[in-house]
């Protein structure tokens, strides 16, 4: 067994059907321009995007790097894949990046591409991922010295939704677990900047990309319906881990559709995002 199929069995907990894939994309249609303005690209940087999924923020960075600049996504779902070639070819913008299947874990770099990337980028990606340290310096390994590493990932002990829905604290424990059941750390936001250290980056910085939003805002329906979709989406890992049974899950589900509705609601989060920079030979 060579190393790039050692680690195809799916730890990923959300899949790549359909519906998850258009859950993923208005996902990406609330956040980019947010997270867009945290990157701070300037214009011609090469950019590497690990775990591109449908790769609409790779073609953002891509936009923005412009034409000195070039972004290659790596992605390992071949489903997530050939979505992500469809949507760049309706926007005309199949040049813009090349999107390639491999393994975070293992990236498939030329070897004159290893060291060359003015940044290397991840999102939602490490939160699937048992071993995220070796993801992080397999990144290093792409940048140059003073580019920049970036991640952004959840953090699932900051979903605050109130009032809280009927069944909440349940079916949220039980979702929480079951990634912890396939070894990842549903926790990993608090400690994007330790890994970061860990990885012998300089210049960290930390910050967090506002994902929340309340009844009557114009992006309430479309973050409450992600929560929700999640949880519909990992439904046989929620009820299958003997944490929940089947008709509290239910019950919860129901207890969401109501909150979503209720005037009064809001969804307090927020992506949390780190920085550093790969020190300079001699720094
Ligand atoms: C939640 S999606 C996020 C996609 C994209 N980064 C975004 O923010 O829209 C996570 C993606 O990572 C991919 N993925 C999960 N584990 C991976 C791995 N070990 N190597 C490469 N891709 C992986 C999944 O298939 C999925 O497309």
């Amino acid at each position: 067994m060579n190393s790039q199929s050692q680690h195809t069995s799916s730890d990923y907990i959300h899949g790549s059907s359909p519906e998850e894939q258009r859950r993923l994309s208005l996902l990406n249609e609330l956040l980019n321009q947010a997270s867009a303005r945290e990157l701070g690209l300037r214009g011609g940087e090469r950019i590497l995007d690990v775990g591109s999924g449908l790769g609409q923020f790779t073609r953002v960075m891509a936009r923005t790097a412009g034409a000195g600049g070039r972004a290659l996504g790596i992605e390992r779902d071949h489903a997530q894949l050939a979505e992500a070639n469809r949507l760049a070819s309706k926007a005309g913008e199949s040049e813009l990046t090349e999107f390639r299947q491999g393994n975070a874990l293992d990236l498939p770099l030329r070897s004159d591409e290893w060291g060359s990337f003015d940044l290397a980028h991840a999102r939602f990606l490490l939160e699937h991922i048992s071993d995220p340290m070796s993801v992080i310096s397999q990144m290093v390994d792409a940048v140059r010295p003073g580019g920049r590493v970036v991640v952004a990932d959840d953090d699932h002990g900051d979903f605050r939704p109130w009032p809280e829905p009927d069944g909440f604290h349940g079916i949220w424990q039980a979702y929480v677990r079951s990634y912890e059941r396939k070894g990842n750390d549903p926790y990993i936001g608090r400690r994007l900047v330790f890994l970061l250290h860990e990885a012998g980056l300089c210049s960290i910085r930390n910050t967090c990309v506002f994902f929340g939003g309340c009844a009557g805002s114009e992006t309430f329906m479309a973050v409450a319906d992600n929560l929700i979709s999640v949880l519909i989406g990992a439904k046989e890992d929620i009820v299958s881990g003997e944490f929940l049974d089947e008709a509290s899950y239910f019950t919860s589900i129901d207890g969401l559709m109501r909150w979503k509705e209720d005037p009064s609601s809001a969804l307090w989060y927020s992506l949390c995002w780190a920085e550093g920079s790969v020190p300079k030979d001699g720094a």
